[in-house]
C-alpha cells in the first residue's frame, strides 16, 4: 500500500479554503432533481448538467475534487473533452461513488445496509484506470421507533471499513460517510447520541481492519435537530454540539472532516460549516464541505435545462462555493436573503 501517495491526495482534498462538490447523484436521484425542474433525465442531458457545473470558470479555487457517479466518470464534454480531464485542467481531483446503494437490512423493517463489496477490488482497478484519486460509500442510519437497531449501526460500519481498506490497498482515498439522517422529528439530542454511537462504532472498525486514518476523510452528518422536529436548535447550538461530539470519537490522525448537507438549506449548511469554524480553533481536523444538494439547488434551479441558462447556474454554483470556502475560514459574512 502506498501510504504517502494516499496521505498526499487527502491531504489535497482538504486543501485551505477548499473543498468538495458531491456530483454523485444516481440515475435515479438526478432524476428525481431533474423532475423539479421539468427537465427529462438522459445520458445527454445529466451530462450535459455535469459539464456546466465543472466548467464554471475558476471552480478550482474553492473545490478541491468532485464525486462522480460510474456513469458521469466515462462520459465526455460535447467538444470531446473526457469531464475527468475537464476537472484535471481546473486541478480538481476526480472521485468515484462506489457503493451501489442502502438495500434493506435483512431482520429489520425498515433499515438498510449499503452493499457493493462484491467485485469492488477488481472496480476500484478500474476507476484508478480512468483517474480517480478518491472514493465514496455512504451508510445510512435512520432515527425513528426503535431505531436504530445496534445491529444496523454494526453491520454498516463494519462494511465502510471494509470498503476503506479495499480502496486503501487500491490507491484510492475512502470517504467515510456514515450519514445519521435529518429526517423525522427528533431533537438534536438524539441525533447527537445516535451520531456519537454511530461514529464510535464506525472508528471501532476502521482500527480492527487497520484502515490508515491519515490516508481517508470522513464526512459525517452534523449533529442537529431533525427537520420536522418543533424546536430546532440553533446555529450555534449545531455547531457547538457537532464538533464536541466529533472530538470525542474522531481520531487526530484523521486529516478532515468534510460534512454532508443531508437536507439542509444551502445558507443553513454555509452557516453552519462558518459557526463551527468561528467557534472552535485549533481543531486537530480540517472542518470543510463535501455539499451535494447545499451546493446545487440554486444552480439547478437557474439552469432548467436550458443552454441559455448555462451562464447563471455557473454562477450560482460559484456563488455557493466561494461562500462555503469563506465558511471554511471563518469568514462568511453572510448575504442578502
Ligand atoms: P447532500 O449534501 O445533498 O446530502 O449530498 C452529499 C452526499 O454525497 C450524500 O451522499
Amino acid at each position: 500500500m502506498d501510504v504517502n501517495n494516499l496521505v498526499s491526495i487527502a491531504q489535497a482534498m482538504v486543501a485551505d479554503h477548499k473543498g468538495l462538490l458531491a456530483a454523485d447523484e444516481s440515475t435515479g436521484t438526478i432524476t428525481k432533481r431533474f423532475e423539479t425542474i421539468n427537465v427529462n433525465s438522459t445520458a445527454d442531458s445529466r451530462r450535459d448538467y455535469r459539464e456546466l457545473l465543472f466548467r464554471a470558470a475558476g471552480i478550482g479555487k474553492y473545490i478541491s475534487g468532485v464525486i462522480l457517479y460510474d456513469e458521469t466518470i466515462r462520459q465526455s464534454a460535447a467538444d470531446g473533452t473526457t469531464l475527468v480531464d475537464l476537472m484535471k485542467k481546473e486541478g480538481i481531483l476526480p472521485g468515484i461513488k462506489v457503493d451501489s446503494g442502502a438495500k434493506p437490512l435483512a431482520g429489520s423493517d425498515s433499515e438498510t445496509v449499503t452493499e457493493g463489496l462484491d467485485g469492488l477490488r477488481d472496480r476500484v482497478m478500474e476507476y484508478v484506470d480512468l483517474g480517480a484519486k478518491f472514493a465514496k460509500w455512504r451508510a445510512v442510519i435512520k432515527i425513528g421507533d426503535e431505531m436504530p437497531s445496534g445491529h444496523a449501526i454494526h453491520t454498516n460500519a463494519h462494511a465502510l471499513a471494509r470498503y476503506a481498506k479495499i480502496c486503501q490497498e487500491g490507491g484510492l482515498v475512502p470517504i467515510v460517510e456514515p450519514e445519521v439522517l435529518m429526517d423525522g422529528n427528533h431533537d438534536i439530542n438524539s441525533c447527537q447520541q445516535i451520531t456519537e454511537e454511530t461514529l464510535n462504532s464506525v472508528f471501532g472498525e476502521l482500527y480492527a481492519q487497520e484502515v490508515v486514518l491519515e490516508g481517508m476523510i470522513l464526512k459525517p452528518n452534523m449533529v442537529i435537530s431533525g427537520s420536522d422536529g418543533e424546536k430546532r436548535a440553533d446555529i450555534n447550538e449545531v455547531a457547538n454540539e457537532t464538533v464536541a461530539t466529533l472530538m470525542r470519537c474522531v481520531p487526530a490522525a484523521v486529516p478532515g472532516v468534510m460534512f454532508l448537507s443531508g437536507g439542509q438549506s444551502e445558507i443553513e449548511a454555509t452557516m453552519h460549516l462558518n459557526a463551527m469554524n468561528n467557534n472552535h480553533k485549533n481543531l486537530p481536523w480540517k472542518l470543510s464541505y463535501s455539499y451535494g444538494r447545499a451546493l446545487q439547488a440554486s444552480a439547478l434551479k437557474a439552469w432548467l435545462g436550458e443552454a441559455g441558462n448555462v451562464k447563471s447556474a455557473q454562477e450560482a454554483l460559484m456563488l455557493r462555493a466561494s461562500l462555503n470556502s469563506a465558511a471554511c475560514a471563518a469568514e462568511y459574512k453572510g448575504e442578502a436573503v
